[in-house]
């Protein structure tokens, strides 16, 4: 369904090797970003009035996992710190078309969202899948599905703004994009991405 290129190597759930430490607070700083990012497209494109009222609630949504992560980091005993420099989602900033009609950038913006969203929901899935913790299990199961409910929300929204047609051919280019530059990041157990 997400129609990622490339599916996350396998070494990166080498889960002797991961810092569940750091993978958590890491974690917590994209659901931080996911919320600021809905914010900010809700300040930008005001006058899209269907997507401020889709992305409203995502924005709760989005904090609320936020708190999720801060409860499990503050349960074990680790310790939250400053943000970590996301490369993967720098990078696909830069792939930001500019110019265009307003509902051209809107497209840009609802599809590099939908790409994090179906990209952290994979993760999650491996997550789900390989963590031995029970609880930390369930609780990756459950962002799982909600992060594929938002990754449908910004590529409907994206088509019913934009010609469809052309959204996905755009979407294909993305999806192309981030292939690229998932096979260029080093794999790191500290990270999201
Ligand atoms: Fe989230
Ligand atoms: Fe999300």
């Amino acid at each position: 369904m997400l129609r990622l290129q490339l599916p996350t190597d396998p070494r990166w759930v080498d889960v002797a090797k991961m810092s569940l430490e750091e993978i958590l607070v890491d974690h917590a700083y994209c659901e931080q970003k996911a919320a600021s990012s809905c914010i900010s497209l809700i300040i930008k494109f005001p006058e899209y009035e269907r997507m401020v009222d889709v992305l409203v609630p995502v924005v709760a949504e989005e904090w609320a996992h936020f708190e999720s992560v801060m409860e499990q980091i503050r349960k074990r005993g680790y310790k939250f710190g400053f943000p970590r420099k996301d490369e993967y989602v720098v990078q696909l900033q830069g792939f930001v078309r500019k110019g265009g009609s307003r509902t051209d950038q809107l497209t840009e913006h609802l599809l590099m969202n939908a790409l994090i969203e179906a990209r952290s929901c994979e993760r999650f899935k491996i997550l789900w899948k390989n963590l031995a913790d029970e609880e930390l299990k369930q609780f990756y199961h459950e962002l799982m599905i909600s992060e594929a409910g938002h990754y449908v929300n910004f590529i409907q929204l994206a088509k019913s703004y934009n010609d469809p047609g052309k959204v996905d051919q755009r979407w294909a280019e993305w999806l192309a994009f981030e292939k690229g530059v998932m096979e260029h990041l080093a794999i790191r157990g500290d990270r999201m991405h």
